[in-house]
């Protein structure tokens, strides 16, 4: 087409497109749900008549006007009691065959009507703005009317009274304008579109409008059809600058994440898909294809494989059970964690790579920040933006204190709360965390338990599924086979093993598998019971460690869902209960095992200390309170002392007790030598 192209009467034209059945109808029915826009696909108008589509793409501002008009004027066949009191029909387009990327968005955009797509990060909280101000002149009571446009209010320059003719003051009379409910949203790339080493771009869009405001929520995906619109900040005394910035006047918001992820998959792929499915090696083949240059670590690579398909979410009535699953990797500096995180960012369906203090303000959950104008922000953390997808966290124990409150939320219910500044909002965050943490004493100590090794609370700890500890030990036959792979991968500058799956096909192997709810069959259940019923006895007698709670066996179903879907079988078998099993032993040995009776003992996980180890604890506690009722504060010195005589607790055993309670900030030390219950 091009530019000359000119159309007649457009809003007759518009008029005729209004009159086919489809719109029609949507028309009549805008009373019924008291809306005062109505949604045109651009595909309909493109097929009605592809020179008027064509018209509104290159001037948005001129056609949208003549197709409110032409809407208005069907809607007054439709229902003209309803027209008469909506006064004016706002037609919102939807779907334009192309969305530009935001990193091509440029100059040429400029007054033309685009689609743009990506995750909202920041919203401000619905406010209204004046459409219509009225201003009364101070000198001879006059009304004026001003239509205001552009970001300041407007003014009349001049009394309209002919008899006063002044030029003010003039005062605004709030009553008497008219007001509509705006917001300011940040949308920024999607993480799976950013080019690998980039900085995300990000836009503001601007939403006017009662139907659009508040649709979109930080963390959603979304497909926004706006005008390109250049603004110059104003610099104060030097006027405006010559660098534009680009922002987006919505026209309509479709908001995407209310759906589950989809990847295109073509008929072909489909097939190719279905064809590795019946393999009956299909996990070994999975496995093998995760992260194939890092060396081993086979038992994590298949947690990461139940992680990346994940579990069923159960919505029953009173409460909510996440399917996803968190997986934890504790380990020494230099085991490949990172760069397993890493991997999966890249595999994963929305797959985000962050690390624990987050990359922006918001960090990992959300934050409320103070934006320039005064006004708050409210912005989505990591968790939030991979909403649906897989959050990759390294150095997990490095967050920020804000997040250490509210990732527990995050991690269990799958949301965000937020209330501050005014803003008061649940995201959502539906997420799979796969997580590393490197020991707080620079190496892993197995004769500590994991909380005193990772600088964690054991109510995070608890919400991962599964644990495993990473360590760097040197061992004769694995380094030389270990160092034989890295050194042939640096050689030969390929994956020294063949990828069974390519990494393009498994993402949407995934992704399709993901479609599917596998139910336990029950054989599959009578393992499951079994296995839980056989921990649990073990803990039968009195003062025995506890093996295992109610959070393992949640865990084991979503495992074995996961395993189920991975074959993309409909049904939970007795071999995926089984290997559910198997890789929960797995764990509960890395982390569970209390070193110094050989028994599992989940309490270690889920209090941080082994049942003696607490009783030890209490007694700890028991001498400080007593002590602190006769002398005020605790000299440590005498607590040693008194712990050895009275309980033959020795020396370097009470001070770790001590450093304990200390970390669990349930005592603390006023000054050097000294001990005070908090
Ligand atoms: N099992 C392994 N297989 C292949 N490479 C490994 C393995 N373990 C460590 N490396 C290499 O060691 C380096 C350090 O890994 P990194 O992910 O930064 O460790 P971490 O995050 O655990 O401190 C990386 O270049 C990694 O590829
Ligand atoms: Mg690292
Ligand atoms: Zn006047």
């Amino acid at each position: 087409m091009t530019e000359e192209l000119v159309v007649s009467d457009p809003q007759e034209r518009f008029q005729d497109f209004f009159k086919t059945d489809k719109y029609r109808q949507r028309l009549a029915e805008m009373a019924i749900e008291g809306k005062t826009s109505v949604i045109v696909d651009f595909e309909d108008l493109m097929i009605a008549d592809s020179e008027l589509a064509e018209m509104l793409l290159k001037k948005p501002d001129e056609y949208l006007q003549h197709a409110n008009r032409a809407a208005y004027e069907q809607l007054q066949v439709e229902d003209s009691a309803y027209a008469e009191q909506i006064e004016e029909v706002q037609v919102r387009i939807r779907g334009l065959p192309e969305s530009v990327p935001l990193r091509m968005l440029g100059s040429e955009h400029i007054g033309k009507l685009v689609m743009v797509e990506g995750i909202v990060v920041r919203a401000t909280p619905v406010r209204p703005m004046v459409m219509r101000a009225v201003f009364k002149c101070k000198r001879c009571e006059t009304l004026h009317y001003i239509d205001q446009t552009g970001s300041f209010l407007r003014a009349p320059l001049k009394c309209s009274n002919p008899t006063c003719g002044r030029t003010g003051p003039f005062e605004f009379v709030q009553e008497e304008s008219t007001f509509i409910d705006s917001q300011d949203i940040r949308i920024q790339e999607r993480p799976e579109e950013l080019p690998p080493g980039q900085l995300p771009r990000s836009l503001t869009v601007k939403l006017v409008g009662k139907d659009i405001v508040d649709k979109a929520r930080p963390g959603d995906h979304v497909a926004i059809v706006g005008i390109v619109r250049a603004s110059s900040p104003r610099v104060p005394k030097a006027g405006r600058l010559r660098v534009f910035r680009l922002h987006l006047d919505a026209n309509s918001v479709d908001v995407k994440s209310k759906e589950p992820e989809t990847i295109r998959i073509s008929p072909e792929e489909e097939k190719q898909i279905l064809e590795l499915a019946k393999d009956p090696w299909i996990h070994r083949k999975i496995l093998m294809s995760i992260a194939p240059s890092i060396y081993g670590y086979e038992h994590i690579k298949e947690a990461i494989m139940y992680l990346l398909f994940g579990g069923v979410p159960k919505r029953l009535p009173d409460i909510n059970v996440r399917g996803e699953l968190n997986v934890l990797l504790i380990g020494d500096p230099g085991t490949a964690k990172s760069q397993l995180l890493q991997y999966v960012a890249r595999i994963a369906p929305r797959g985000l790579y962050t690390s624990g203090r987050g990359t922006t303000a918001a960090g990992l959950t959300a934050a409320v920040i103070r934006e320039k104008g005064g006004g708050m922000t409210l912005e989505a953390g990591a968790l939030v933006l991979a909403d649906k997808g897989v959050a990759c966290i390294d150095e997990i124990d490095k967050m920020r204190p804000e997040d250490r409150v509210a990732i527990h939320e995050a991690m269990e219910q799958h949301t965000v709360s937020v209330a501050k500044g005014g803003i008061v909002a649940t995201l959502n965050a539906r997420t799979a965390i796969l997580a590393a943490a490197n020991p707080a004493l620079g190496r892993y100590d197995p004769y500590r338990t994991v909380a005193e090794n990772i600088n964690l609370p054991v109510t995070i700890l608890s919400r991962f599924d599964l644990i495993f500890v990473l360590r760097d030990q040197p061992e004769k036959e694995t380094d030389a086979k270990m160092s034989e792979h890295i050194l042939s991968l640096h050689k030969r500058g390929t994956v020294p093993i063949e990828t069974p799956i390519p990494p393009d096909l498994l993402r949407k192997y995934i992704s399709y598998a993901r479609n599917i709810t596998p139910i336990l069959t029950d054989e599959a259940i009578e393992r499951l019971r079994d296995f839980y019923l056989e921990m649990r006895s073990t803990s039968e007698t009195e003062g025995s460690p506890i093996a295992i709670t109610a959070r393992q066996l949640e865990s084991l179903v979503r495992i074995a869902e996961a395993r189920a879907r991975a074959a993309l079988r409909k049904e939970v078998l007795a071999e995926d209960a089984e290997a559910a099993i198997a890789i929960m032993r797995r764990s509960l040995e890395e982390v569970g095992i209390d070193v110094s009776t050989k028994k599992m003992d989940i309490d270690i996980i889920m209090t941080g200390k082994p049942k003696s180890l607490r009783d030890k604890l209490q007694v700890v506690l028991r001498e400080i309170i007593g002590m602190e009722k006769e002398t005020g504060m605790v000299e440590k010195r005498v607590l040693l002392e008194k712990l050895e005589k009275d309980y033959d607790i020795r020396r370097a055993e009470a001070e770790r007790l001590i450093g304990q309670l200390i970390r669990d900030g349930t005592i603390y030390e006023p000054r050097e030598g000294f001990i005070k219950k908090t």
